[in-house]
């Protein structure tokens, strides 16, 4: 087929694109952007505490000093000093690696693409939770993979429950290729694989001949700064670790890192040259800088408090204005509060009318591929101010509390 700008049609996409699902969630998110909106949907930080002075002093001397190296192309694998560095804040969990088995990313999402990429054939089963990352499902979605749902209870996935979908998708004929796990303060549902349960799932992994694709942007969020030793140090030759400069310090510098398998790891070099050629070296140098200075812990420890202070206003606000029967779970860190309201309110359905309110969160149905999720939401609290936080939550409130009266139609 002859193919021209005008002509360009569904025939011409690649069938895994064109297999994709249009995203209602893509709508959500561009409600957010709107000037003066309140956002429960964005996983996004609060910067307004970072020091940007010292930022600014750091990038002209950067530039002043080194403006030809960081403003050039870079070595594919990232910098060394960088990479020191992330090798310093995944010992926190208990990972032993050498700066030499990182390959640093555009943001942890480039680094799940690659994976995908890597290990990916179409029709292979990928277990997540649910409910999971929208962000992550899509990825392995994109390369024809087949998502299937693992419940979770308060300690995380249910490992018992990974055994039985496992089974069943032996017994279908399907290949079971891995799980991907967000084992702290889990997007969506806010909640931490239990200690005991990362060991027994990894397990379960090696014996069944999965991959575990190990995605933990939030680890070092929780509210107190405890921190739960990571899957990857019991199943190394299995694991694929990602990391993630954006919940911590800024999304905007696009920085994250995976650790694959030794027997990997040239597979994602090369793939990440191909895809990439290298990590933006200007963003590496300021946040290589960033790091040197033992201040950066500190302003961590700020935001722990800011964002624990934020997730309390919250809850005390839904307390106070949403209907009867509605539930939510306590997080002890990271970005989310997972809510579920009454059977028959639609989230989905409702969160027009939230929009032209002025407040704006993500339904449910986003972190399913299983049509799940209309009576649950996602609510980011990192973001907004606590006056936000307050305005927002009572209109929440009252948009909610009238769809109960009226039996739940939005
Ligand atoms: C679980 C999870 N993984 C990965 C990402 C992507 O993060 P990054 O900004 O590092 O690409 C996000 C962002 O929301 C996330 O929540």
């Amino acid at each position: 087929m002859q193919v021209t700008a005008e002509s360009i049609t569904d025939a011409a996409l690649a069938d895994r694109v064109r297999a994709a699902r249009p995203s209602e969630v893509r709508k959500v998110f561009r409600a957010a952007q709107r000037p003066g909106m309140i956002s429960f949907a964005n996983g996004a930080p609060y910067l307004g505490a970072l020091p940007f002075d010292a930022l600014a002093s750091s990038a002209a001397r950067i530039l002043a000093e080194a403006g030809p190296v960081a403003l050039q192309y870079g070595a594919s694998q990232g910098l060394p000093a960088l990479r020191e560095h992330i090798v310093s804040l995944m010992a926190l969990e208990g990972i032993t690696a050498g700066a030499d088995e990182v390959v640093v990313t555009a943001g942890s999402q480039q680094a799940l693409d690659l994976a995908a990429r890597i290990l990916v054939n179409p029709g292979d089963v990928i277990f997540a939770e649910a409910p999971s990352y929208a962000g992550g499902m899509a990825v392995f979605s994109g390369y024809e993979a087949d998502l299937v749902h693992i419940p979770m209870d308060a300690d995380g996935l249910v490992p018992e429950e990974l055994e039985n979908a496992i089974a069943a998708v032996r017994a279908s004929g399907r290949t079971a290729k891995g799980l991907y796990t967000i084992p702290n303060f889990q997007n969506p549902g806010g909640v931490n694989l239990s200690v005991e349960r990362r060991r027994r799932v990894g397990e379960i992994c090696r014996a069944n001949g999965l991959l575990i694709f190990e995605d933990n942007p939030y680890g070092l969020l929780g509210f107190d700064g405890t921190t739960l030793p990571a899957i990857q140090p019991d199943f190394p030759d299995i694991t694929m670790y990602f990391g993630s400069f954006s919940k911590m310090i800024a999304p905007g510098l696009r920085l994250g890192w995976v650790l694959p398998p030794a027997s990997l790891y040239t597979h994602f070099l090369n793939t990440s040259e191909t895809t990439l050629l290298n990590p933006p070296v200007f963003n590496q140098m300021l946040l290589s800088s960033y790091l040197d200075d033992p201040a950066w812990e500190a302003k961590l420890d700020e935001y722990r408090s800011l964002y624990r202070e934020k997730f309390q206003v919250l809850v005390e606000t839904l307390e106070q204005v949403m209907p009867e029967g509605t539930r939510w779970n306590l997080p002890t860190g990271g970005f989310y509060l997972w809510v579920t309201v009454p059977d028959g309110i639609d989230t989905e359905a409702l969160v027009h009318e939230c929009i032209d309110r002025g407040v704006v969160y993500v339904p449910g149905t986003a972190f399913y591929t299983n049509g799940r999720g209309h009576n649950e939401l996602r609510l980011s609290f990192c973001l907004p101010t606590l006056e936000q936080i307050r305005q927002g939550g009572a209109i929440l409130g009252e948009v909610f509390t009238a769809a109960a009266a009226k039996g739940g139609r939005a």
